[in-house]
């Protein structure tokens, strides 16, 4: 048996070589290319392409290069597309080259939402606020979060947020989403998870309030679970309302897979049209919702800061955890999200074949989010529904990662030469700036 199938709930029958599955099963059968639905919208497949961040919003604003990006997105077939960590304020970003939804920028936002529905797709887009992971010296706002924590990452101390803050931000959350829904999207994944601000506030971890929102699982709950439910009442019942959380954020003392039942609960009891179980936190182990390679050289070369270079240069290897990677390397743990919801669950996480996608719908997941093959090829589902490829070439490098810090993200691995990772691949929409 393959380690890849390893403690898969699935029939002994289904997966265990990719050959023998896909001999079995015809393309039309197959349930990952059957429409689907989120609340109120109807999908073409049950693929959608995961928030995966562009580094293509120079100045915060929405690029052609973005629109060209999510149109070829949407053209390879998946059934949506995700606008990535799209901040709900300007001080809500980690990085100037971070969007923030705002009225100036509706006309391009329109633009994008246009192009990627002319190609049948529908688009989402992710509404998040950093909290302590931004940094003053990128974005010239103060970092604010749950509690006074140092962040090594950014180097930098919080201002510790008031329930005054606290108000702000819900209002943004649901600001940004009725602006984003006027600009056309259809859906909104609101960032729970991978260490943000909201799952600051859920995590031990970062959370130190004696507060109503500090303490216990129902205290820490408190304001992330009052921003799904304002964006849920401002939006109506059948709008899509996605929220991404974490199951783990793989460091002592954070949130585990017994908490992340009990958030998921409270998340579909306000008004969750869907889950996206994840895990990691970005400021300690960014690389657990990925797993693979860690590219410590490239992100040297992608990184402006020179004291960040010298740092990753000489103690990236030991700063970095690195995670080994499976396809459907969240399953498991995700599984057990699905039991306790009756929400549609989207499966994320080495989604990298038919078999795979397969795998995942008949362990009772409605829909999986597809990142690295998608970044490695825009038509793969398009190829994968035609039976023109089966898997996914995409080996799980991660030099797209480095390279989303300091432009535009691109599969490293598609170029040649020994400084590929500085050129774009060929017929891939835009060209990284000079
Ligand atoms: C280049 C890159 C950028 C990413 N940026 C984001 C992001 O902005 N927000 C987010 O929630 N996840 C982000 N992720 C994580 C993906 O959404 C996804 O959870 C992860 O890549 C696992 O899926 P995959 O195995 O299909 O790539 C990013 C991943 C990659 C590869
Ligand atoms: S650079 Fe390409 S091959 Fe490497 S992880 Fe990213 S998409 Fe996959």
């Amino acid at each position: 048996m393959e380690e890849r199938n390893v403690g898969r709930v699935v029939p002994e029958s289904w997966g265990l070589r990719k050959e023998v599955h896909m001999a079995s099963v015809a393309v039309e059968t197959r349930k990952g290319f059957t429409p689907g639905k989120i609340a109120g919208l109807q999908l073409r497949n049950r693929i959608i392409r995961a928030g995966c961040f562009e580094g293509m919003c120079e100045g915060g604003s929405c690029s052609d290069l973005l629109i060209e990006h999510h149109r070829a997105v949407a053209k390879g077939g998946t059934a949506m597309t995700t606008v990535a960590y799209c901040s709900v304020s300007e001080e809500g970003r980690a990085y100037g080259h971070e969007m923030w939804v705002r009225k100036e920028i509706l006309p391009d936002l329109r633009r994008l939402t246009d192009a990627v529905h002319k190609e049948g797709a529908a688009v989402s887009v992710q509404l998040g606020h950093c909290g302590y992971f931004a940094s003053k010296a990128d974005t010239g706002f103060q970092p604010m979060g749950a509690s006074r924590k140092f962040n090594l990452f950014r180097i930098s101390f919080p201002k510790v947020m008031t329930e005054a803050d606290i108000n702000k931000v819900r209002d943004q959350f649901v600001q940004s989403a009725l602006l984003a829904r006027e600009a056309g999207f259809d859906a909104f994944e609101i960032h729970c998870g991978h260490g943000y601000l909201l799952a600051q506030f859920l995590s031990p971890y970062t959370n130190h309030r004696t507060d109503i929102y500090g303490g216990s699982l129902e205290n820490r709950m408190r304001f992330p679970a009052s921003v799904v439910k304002a964006v849920r009442e401002a939006m109506g019942p059948a709008f899509p309302v996605m929220v991404k959380m974490n199951m783990t954020d793989g460091i002592k003392g954070g949130i585990e897979i017994e908490d992340a039942v009990a958030i998921a609960k409270r998340f579909e009891a306000e008004g969750a049209s869907a889950l996206v179980p994840s895990c990691g936190f970005t400021s300690k182990t960014p690389f657990m919702m990925l797993r693979g390679n860690v590219p410590t050289l490239e992100f040297v070369a992608a990184d402006k800061s020179f004291m960040r270079r010298f740092g990753l240069l000489f103690f990236g290897r030991f700063m970095v955890q690195e995670y080994h990677y499976n396809d459907l390397f969240l399953m498991q743990d995700a599984l057990k999200i699905v039991k306790a919801v009756k929400i549609p669950v989207v499966l994320v996480g080495g989604v990298c074949s038919v078999n795979d996608l397969e795998t995942a719908m008949s362990a009772g997941f409605e829909f999986v989010e597809i990142g690295r093959a998608i970044i490695k090829d825009p038509d793969i589902v398009n190829k994968w529904q035609k039976g023109e490829a089966m898997a996914s070439d995409c080996d799980h490098c991660n030099r797209c990662v480095a390279v989303m810090n300091g432009g535009p993200v691109y599969c490293v691995c598609n170029t040649k030469g020994p400084l590929k990772r500085r050129f774009q691949p060929e017929g891939w929409p835009g060209t990284r700036r000079a």
